[in-house]
């Protein structure tokens, strides 16, 4: 029995929910090839070409069905083939993909005997292995779709959110940040000041995206604690992000830990309007970019 995964790239954080929000993109999407194997154990290769781990314990995949094999009644093996088409390292959820579609398959290919919850906590190991630290915002929207909000981690309370209709523009500056760094260089304590505004636009972006209130859902598109010190990995943020909103998009921030930026955008071609400064801003940079025009998944 085999079955073939998409698992979608995501955008973690939406600018002001750091750690807590998440959306899944169309694209760009990994595709996971799974069979159950006779024998237990996991077998992990990549038909993409990329030099990552195949012991199970270091790939993200790998220690994602570890822990699914741990809360299963029987011994199982899976054989994994990887097809990664979210470049690693991009700030797109490109570990999370792995991880997510590992569990999903692998869930699919038992019966379905686990939650969609459990299926979250099983992929978070493979968060760890990727960053050091359990994160869900990534993991999240990859298996359920749309907008999610992660209540709590402990213990895993995640929330479903819809939204209305959004085109979302990515560029992807081909520079590394790695998501480790990204973490370590943030201050660990928050002024008060800073903390009324953040939660005052996280609850706006929820409310908006609740209520279908697009001009509600711009305004809440702002980060007063992470984005000002991330962004200065980012060479050209500034710009694109003023000239983007500048076209016409809602707003938008560094995806994930980065260094991919996105814009959100309520019609189509401000959608495009906004991919044309990004190739404006990286080509006068000179730094190589991948830019997508897709939608909330
Ligand atoms: N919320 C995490 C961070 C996502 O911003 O560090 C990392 O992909």
């Amino acid at each position: 029995k085999g079955v073939q995964v998409f698992a979608p790239a995501t955008v973690a954080n939406l600018v002001c929910g750091f750690d807590v929000l998440g959306m899944a993109l169309q694209q760009p999407q990994d595709v996971m090839t799974m069979r159950l194997r006779k024998e237990p154990g996991i077998v992990i290769s990549h038909a993409d070409g990329y030099d990552l781990p195949v012991e199970p314990e270091k790939n993200v995949a790998g220690a994602s069905l570890l822990a699914l094999m741990e809360e299963y009644s029987e011994k199982v093996g899976f054989e994994v083939i990887i097809d990664k088409r979210i470049k690693p390292g991009s700030g797109l959820g490109s570990s999370a993909a792995s991880s997510a579609g590992a569990v999903v398959g692998a869930n699919y290919l038992l019966g379905n005997p686990f939650s969609k919850e459990d299926l979250v906590r099983f992929a978070m190991n493979g968060e760890k292995v990727a960053s050091g630290v359990k994160h869900a915002d990534n993991i999240a929207p990859c298996i359920y779709g749309g907008v999610t909000l992660i209540q709590s981690i402990f213990p895993l309370n995640i929330v479903q959110l819809t939204a209305p209709p959004m085109y979302v523009t990515v560029v992807h500056p081909q520079i590394e940040v790695r998501t480790s760094d990204a973490r370590q260089i943030l201050r660990k304590e928050v002024q008060l000041k800073a903390a009324i505004k953040q939660w005052g636009n996280i609850a706006g972006l929820v409310a908006g995206f609740l209520k279908n209130d697009y001009d509600l859902i711009g305004r809440s598109l702002e980060d007063v604690i992470i984005e000002p010190v991330r962004s200065i990995l980012i060479p050209g943020f500034d710009e694109v992000k003023k000239k983007s909103k500048e076209a016409g998009a809602l707003g938008g921030g560094i995806s994930g830990s980065g260094p991919s930026i996105f814009m959100l955008s309520k019609e189509e071609y401000v959608a495009k309007g906004v991919e044309d400064v990004m190739i404006d801003v990286y080509t006068r940079l000179g730094i190589e970019f991948k830019t997508y025009v897709t939608m909330i998944n």
